[in-house]
């Protein structure tokens, strides 16, 4: 019924390959997270190794076929053991098999549990993590609380959310229920559907009074990924909160503003003077990544053979150009529709908008736009000017 599949340094027992991969599969695996995986391997050896961290406890409490903790277990050195779970009893046992497979019985713990309550019962400050990666399909939401009450006072918390039509405001309502932040339909809503994510763990955390930074965070593919590092203390949550805000769109003219503050407002637009209608908030109005974290992951890419080796470097090396951008990106594409001309090449518009001293970079979140400090305004005389030279 399985078949036998190599990842990373591990060889492991999966089921058969589904066109999309559901639910109803005897054990959920997806080969397209297989990026999600190989940076989570990564993302760890260069955190722990940074911090000079042994003895390190993970857990894994969304296990699947238990491919992610075990890599964990081979991939990265300072393990000293990896806690996995699932509720379902057929990917447990699937979990077993795997772990002799690769000769880690006694670095992966197998438990049949739901998430909330092995989290739960992690902690007592013994038996709390370094690192807990919560990789469900859907929501990550519902794991929140107890991931961060079974965290170390400095840890890494991972997580993945795949429920985007939420995030990104097609779902509304349920994203203001789930989220606490009401989403935005605009061409960077995959921006804020991260943000938003990024904005209520961080209210989760500033409960139990710990602070976190996001050390990288990206969206691909079907999912958005954080890696927040976490930093126990009030000043820390504090300074974690005071990185929360909203942003408003005027439709009339295309302005974004940022406002920093959990409590919503309406005015008026600075550019236009229009009444605002569209804002989203409460969410993280910081930096998305750290731009020394990301660096550094770039530098030991080589030393790996990665199945995704190659679409993590580009990916990194783009979030790398945008991390120090502003909130927000513009769609070239789009724009250029509205001026009814073709898209000047990115790097002509990217290239004049430096000159004329502004931040402009690609952005991870589109191919087909860019992040930039400039308004809508200026942006569309750049690209009039440009096509009128070419
Ligand atoms: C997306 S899959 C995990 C994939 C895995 N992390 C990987 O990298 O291959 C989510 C898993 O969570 C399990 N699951 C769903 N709800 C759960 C819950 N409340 N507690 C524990 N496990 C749950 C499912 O059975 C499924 O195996
Ligand atoms: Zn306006």
């Amino acid at each position: 019924m399985y078949e036998k599949h190599q990842e990373g340094k591990v060889t492991f027992l999966r089921p058969p390959l589904q066109k999309v991969p559901s639910t109803s599969m005897p054990v959920f695996y997806n080969p397209e997270s297989e990026l999600n995986r190989d940076l989570t391997i990564l993302a760890l050896q260069v955190f722990l190794s940074q911090h000079k961290k042994t003895d390190v406890r993970v857990c894994t409490p969304l296990a699947g076929t238990g491919v992610r903790a075990i890599r964990i277990a081979k991939e990265v050195p300072e393990i000293q053991q990896v806690v996995a779970g699932d509720a379902n009893p057929i990917a447990v046992e699937l979990i077993d098999k795997n772990r002799v497979l690769n000769d880690v019985s006694d670095l992966v713990e197998v438990h049949h549990s739901g998430a909330n309550q092995l989290l739960t019962q992690h902690t007592s400050s013994q038996k709390r993590f370094d690192v807990i990666d919560i990789d469900p399909f859907g929501t990550p939401r519902d794991f929140f609380h107890s991931a961060i009450s079974s965290l170390k006072p400095h840890a890494i918390l991972c997580l993945t959310a795949t429920d985007m039509p939420v995030l990104v405001g097609i779902r509304r309502r349920t994203c203001i229920k789930r989220y606490a932040a009401v989403p935005m339909k605009t061409e960077y809503a995959h921006e804020l559907a991260l943000r938003i994510l990024l904005g209520c763990i961080v209210r989760e955390a500033a409960a139990r009074n710990i602070g976190l930074t996001p050390l990288l965070s990206f969206s691909i593919d079907h999912y958005v990924r954080l890696y927040c590092e976490t930093m126990e203390g009030d000043e820390n949550a504090w300074t974690s909160l005071s990185k929360l805000g909203f942003i408003v769109h005027c439709e009339e003219c295309g302005f974004r503003s940022i406002k920093q503050g959990l409590i919503p407002f309406h005015s008026h637009c600075p550019n236009c003077e229009k009444r605002v209608k569209k804002q989203a908030g409460p969410l993280w109005i910081d930096q998305i990544a750290s731009r020394g974290f990301i660096e550094n992951l770039i530098k030991q890419i080589p030393n790996h053979s990665f199945g995704t080796k190659r679409r993590i470097s580009s990916l990194l090396d783009t979030l790398l150009g945008e991390v120090e951008g502003p909130p927000t990106y513009f769609n070239l594409h789009q724009l250029a529709d509205k001026l009814d001309i073709p898209v000047p090449p990115f790097r002509l518009v990217i290239d004049e908008l430096h000159k004329n001293g502004e931040f402009a970079s690609r952005t991870h979140f589109s191919p087909h736009a860019i992040r930039t400090t400039t308004d809508e305004k200026q942006l569309c005389q750049i690209l009039l000017k440009l096509i009128e030279e070419v």
